[in-house]
């Protein structure tokens, strides 16, 4: 796939384009609203809500704009928790190009250091941002791969269903199923019927809950204990 393009909705926020599939990585009511609610309210601080574990770690499938990571970090640095951040995409791309997008105005300046070595910084290497957190980028498709660990929280943050189907499936959900530790918490933006549903053959609890600015409803998905 080729690289995006930087696009704006009436209101001047700005989110990329993928041309080849007619879409969009984040919402077009604003993609720092989107990732806070459905990531970091109904994912994270919801863990954290119940489990408190010394180290939280978390899967994200699609790294994109990094701006799930950056809003991890931020809250592992307000709240003095540690994270292990893992995070699968096929495509970088250059922070030239993630810095169009002004997401700086929405942390401050010394944060933007942190956000930029999050870009910069090598592949498939693990790489100590903060004392507390630690990312790994890794350059490979979540399809037909198999993460080495338990996770507490995964991200489930792919292209939309009708575009990349694939995605979605019964296999894909699986592994990420069999990845996530007894009790772990995965959470997507949709709240499609059909993703419900094949969550739920596969084992896990879905809730259908609010959803972000634009959108009535996402499903936070838990394994059982
Ligand atoms: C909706 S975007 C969201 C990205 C990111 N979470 C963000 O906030 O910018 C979906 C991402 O999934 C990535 N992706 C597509 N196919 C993938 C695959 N098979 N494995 C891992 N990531 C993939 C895309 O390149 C894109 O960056």
């Amino acid at each position: 796939m080729n690289s995006p393009t930087i696009i704006s909705n009436p209101a001047g926020l700005k989110t990329l384009f993928q041309a080849e599939l007619n879409e969009t990585y984040h919402s077009i009511y604003g993609a720092y609203q989107e990732s806070k609610h459905v990531f970091i309210t109904a994912g994270l601080n919801f863990f954290w809500q119940g489990e408190h574990p010394s180290s939280t770690s978390i899967l994200e499938i699609g790294f994109g704009t990094g701006l799930n990571a950056m809003l991890s970090f931020l809250e592992s640095e307000a709240h003095k928790k540690p994270i292990t951040y893992h995070s699968y995409e096929t495509l970088p791309l250059a922070y030239s190009l993630i810095q169009g997008l002004d997401y700086h105005h929405n942390w401050d300046v010394k944060d933007e250091n942190y956000f930029k070595h999050m870009h910069t910084c090598a592949w498939d290497k693990t790489i100590h941002i903060s004392d507390f957190f630690e990312l790994v980028k890794i350059n490979k498709s979540i399809l037909h791969a198999v993460p080495e660990q338990l996770y507490h929280l995964i991200y489930f943050d792919a292209f939309a269903p009708n575009k990349q189907e694939e995605m979605w499936s019964e296999e894909v959900f699986t592994t990420l199923f069999n990845a996530l530790n007894p009790g772990g918490v995965l959470v997507t933006y949709t709240a499609k019927g059909a993703v419900r549903r094949t969550l739920q053959s596969i084992g896990y609890v879905v809730e259908r809950i609010d959803g972000p600015p634009g959108k009535r409803h996402m499903l936070r998905a838990i394994k059982p204990k």
